[in-house]
């Protein structure tokens, strides 16, 4: 599992090397609410803390009453985005939740072929919240293990990230060798290659049916649908129910009808769609 680099040591209150009000973590913390529907709870001073200490280091200031005062203008908007980009959390797998891949490689895969006939060869994947790549990666692996014709279809992956350097990282498919721990010998020798000392890089062939694109999820979507596939897996964990309700409606409009959404293993749609049926282990099927 990958670690989350993002929080460091935190030394206490008194060693602190920034002055921290609570005044100052209620202001990011509703303002991370405003920007990306992310909820952090009353008690994560020392997350927030121990994620910005190295910017204010970095530019210089001493307090984060100073940091505050510049994301807020006009010279701060790019450290805005740093801002966020550090505050969220990103932690992700190849062939997290396995039994989604083998779910898409079988019953899915096999609806959307069904449907192909009529349709066309067209075969579309959103991975909403893709973190660093390895999600949308395992979906272009399953892909291509199951469908020796892809070559035949019109298959794209869209992964999407508020997270700029997120986006960066999957379009760039490079990741630590011991990414590929625990991971079929099959498939790791298949769809990575060597890049360099200690590092594996996707295979063109997978890189190639991904877009990795810059998307708030709480903001515009420039996209159409339809799409078969929906991951969008835990992202929502920090969302407001209201937020939840608002992404899970937009969903249900972007998907076929009869399309799949995943969703992380500590997430579910109790009381805030009825769009969806749930088909068991967080696969859920558009039915309205
Ligand atoms: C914990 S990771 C999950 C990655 C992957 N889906 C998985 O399950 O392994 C959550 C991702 O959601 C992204 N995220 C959080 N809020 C978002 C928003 N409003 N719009 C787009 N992405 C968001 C974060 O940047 C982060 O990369």
């Amino acid at each position: 599992m990958a670690v989350d680099t993002k929080t460091a040591d935190t030394p206490s209150v008194e060693d602190r090397e920034f002055s921290f009000s609570t005044g100052d973590y209620d202001f990011l913390r509703s303002m991370l609410k405003e920007k990306t529907g992310i909820e952090l709870g009353p008690t994560k001073h020392n997350m927030v803390y121990a994620r910005l200490a190295k910017r204010l280091r970095k530019l210089g200031m001493k307090t984060f009453r100073q940091y505050i005062e510049f994301i807020g203008s006009a010279e701060g908007t790019a450290e805005l985005g740093t801002t966020l980009n550090a505050l969220t959390t990103n932690l992700t797998k190849f062939f997290r939740e396995n039994h989604h891949f083998e779910h898409l490689a079988t019953t899915a895969l096999q609806e959307i072929r069904a449907r192909a006939v009529s349709q066309g060869r067209r075969l579309r994947i959103w991975s909403a919240g893709c973190s660093s790549g390895e999600e949308p990666y395992s979906a272009a692996i399953t892909l291509l293990r199951a469908m020796p014709d892809i070559k035949q279809w019109d298959a794209k992956i869209l992964a999407t990230d508020i997270d700029t350097e997120m986006v960066r990282r999957g379009s760039e498919g490079i990741y630590p060798a011991s990414s590929l721990e625990g991971m079929a010998p099959d498939i790791a020798n298949k769809y990575f290659e060597s890049y360099g000392d200690d590092k594996v890089r996707v295979v063109a062939e997978a890189r190639n049916l991904i877009s990795f694109k810059h998307l708030n999820l709480i903001g515009n979507w420039p996209m159409k649908g339809p799409f078969d596939v929906i991951f969008c897996r835990n992202v929502v964990i920090y969302f407001d129910k209201d937020t939840q309700r608002v992404l899970f409606d937009r969903y249900a409009n972007l998907l076929a009808p009869g399309g799949f959404l995943y969703i992380g293993h500590s997430e579910n749609l109790f009381g805030i769609t009825e769009r969806f049926k749930l088909l068991g282990r967080n696969i859920h099927r558009k039915i309205a």
